[in-house]
């Protein structure tokens, strides 16, 4: 597998070859993620849920953007490696934007850099795309706006809603974005985006018509618990077999029957019974 790239996202859209990428935030998970040949992989602002344990992704830091970018780019060598831009990191200024973006490369060794909304960040876009950056949109439910949405709902249900949307994605498209990650909306609003546009959407609760899918790997491996959306198939139960795992060293520490003989060293052992 050859390394993948913005224009390797485009030809997949061209030739119609659905790109398929997750999440992760750390170096083995991207390695298993990369070997197994996935064509992009997001360091999510999700981190602030799956990782951080937070309740919405708004108290992410570029820090927190940058640790984990790092990581999961030591772990990576085919996957296009994106980045999100955490809140406020790009909606007060063009300057910051382009900055801030610039470190998600530079010190987060990222590809990419992706952002939350349409027409009203294009500046943004066109800014940090200037600079030698490519950049992913994302409509619909944008997290980073639970507050102005009321809640995680799904979005351009209205027809008022569902033009704006495909505005903003040929805005977004017109400002220079390669992709455009399309969460929570209606499977025929995300089709009808996907054949407007001549760059490939990304879906997540999007419908099978985008050019490509994502998800959160802690949902779509089953090791989350509590609500689960409904977009989000458990693909394996991951959880249930680690926590199989602690429970049963938990066990072997208590019985007394790990570690065993054999997972032990001897080397030396003649030496220390001279000390008795
Ligand atoms: O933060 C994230 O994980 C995302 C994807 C779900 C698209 O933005
Ligand atoms: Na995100």
């Amino acid at each position: 597998v050859s390394k993948q790239t913005v224009a390797t996202f485009q030809r997949a859209k061209a030739e119609g070859r659905k790109l398929a990428m997750l999440t992760a935030y750390d170096y083995s998970t991207a390695k298993l993620q990369d070997e197994a040949g996935v064509d992009g992989i997001l360091i999510g602002d999700s981190l602030g849920n799956v990782i951080l344990g937070y309740e919405d992704t708004l108290s992410v830091t570029m820090e927190d953007m940058i640790h984990h970018s790092r990581a999961v780019a030591r772990g990576a060598s085919h996957a296009l490696i994106v980045c999100d831009m955490p809140f406020l990191s790009y909606e007060v200024s063009v300057e910051d934007a382009v900055r801030n973006a610039g470190r998600l490369l530079k010190e987060g060794r990222a590809n990419a850099v992706k952002l939350e909304g349409g027409r009203e960040v294009c500046p943004q876009v066109r800014a940090i795309v200037a600079a030698g950056i490519p950049v992913m949109g994302h409509l619909g439910l944008t997290p980073q706006s639970v507050n102005a949405f009321g809640g995680f709902k799904v979005q351009g249900k209205t027809e008022e809603s569902a033009r704006a949307l495909l505005d903003n994605a040929c805005a977004l498209e017109e400002a220079g974005a390669f992709a455009i990650v399309l969460e929570c909306v209606p499977a025929a609003l995300a089709e009808l985006v996907t054949s407007r546009v001549s760059i490939p959407t990304i879906g997540i609760g999007a419908g099978a018509a985008c050019d490509g899918q994502i998800l959160v790997y802690q949902d779509m491996l089953g090791m989350t618990s509590g609500f689960s959306p409904k977009f989000a198939r458990r693909f394996a139960e991951v959880g249930d077999v680690m926590r199989k795992g602690f429970s049963d060293y938990i066990e072997a520490v208590g019985a007394g029957t790990f570690p065993a003989d054999s997972e032990t060293f001897h080397s030396g052992d003649d030496v220390i019974k001279k000390l008795y």
